[in-house]
């Protein structure tokens, strides 16, 4: 039974997240959206928002599931016994920090194994912070969200 993390901000879920989701999901027996309090960022969604949003986007995804959780991944990850954490990775600018994150992890538990899913390209350069921004200014959305998420952040806006 292999269980794995796909741990992340979600401020809100895109559908970029969500390949790498199902990918997971296709790939691993269990997996677990790990949404991240995020102290440091200021998110526009709180944190039971963010994991509603994502709880609403993977319910047709078999054995995918969505938590919040506040402290190290790791911690996070030996306590839901899942040893795999599973990110996405984008153009070469994710590169240095998802490797950074990866090494200090692994020293954190060695038992942790970080796994990269491959954007596709029409996702390479999708990002939640670059969907927040084309929201904040009426752009259309549509295309990098799921309809419940668009919504969401229409009425974020809107306020
Ligand atoms: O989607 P993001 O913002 O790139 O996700 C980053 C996240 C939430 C995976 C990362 O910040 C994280 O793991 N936060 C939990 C705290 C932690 O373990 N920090 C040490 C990582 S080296």
């Amino acid at each position: 039974m292999k269980k794995a993390l796909v741990p992340g901000t979600f401020d809100p879920i895109t559908n970029g997240h969500l390949d790498v989701i199902s990918r997971a999901a296709n790939i691993f027996d269990e997996v677990v959206v790990a949404v991240a309090m995020s102290k440091k960022k200021n998110t526009l969604f709180p944190l039971d928002k963010r994991v509603a949003l994502v709880q609403e986007a993977v319910k047709d995804l078999p054995h995918v599931t969505a938590v919040g959780f506040d402290g190290l991944l790791t911690d996070f990850a030996v306590e839901q016994n899942a040893h795999c954490v599973v990110k996405g990775l984008r153009a070469i600018t994710d590169f240095e920090y998802e490797f950074q994150m990866a090494a200090m992890n692994w020293q954190l538990h060695r038992s942790v194994e970080t796994f990269f899913i491959m954007s596709p390209p029409q996702y390479m350069y999708l990002s939640s912070s670059i969907v927040r921004e084309l929201a904040s200014m009426n752009g259309d959305i549509h295309k990098f969200v799921p309809a419940h998420v668009e919504a969401a952040l229409k009425a974020a806006y809107a306020q």
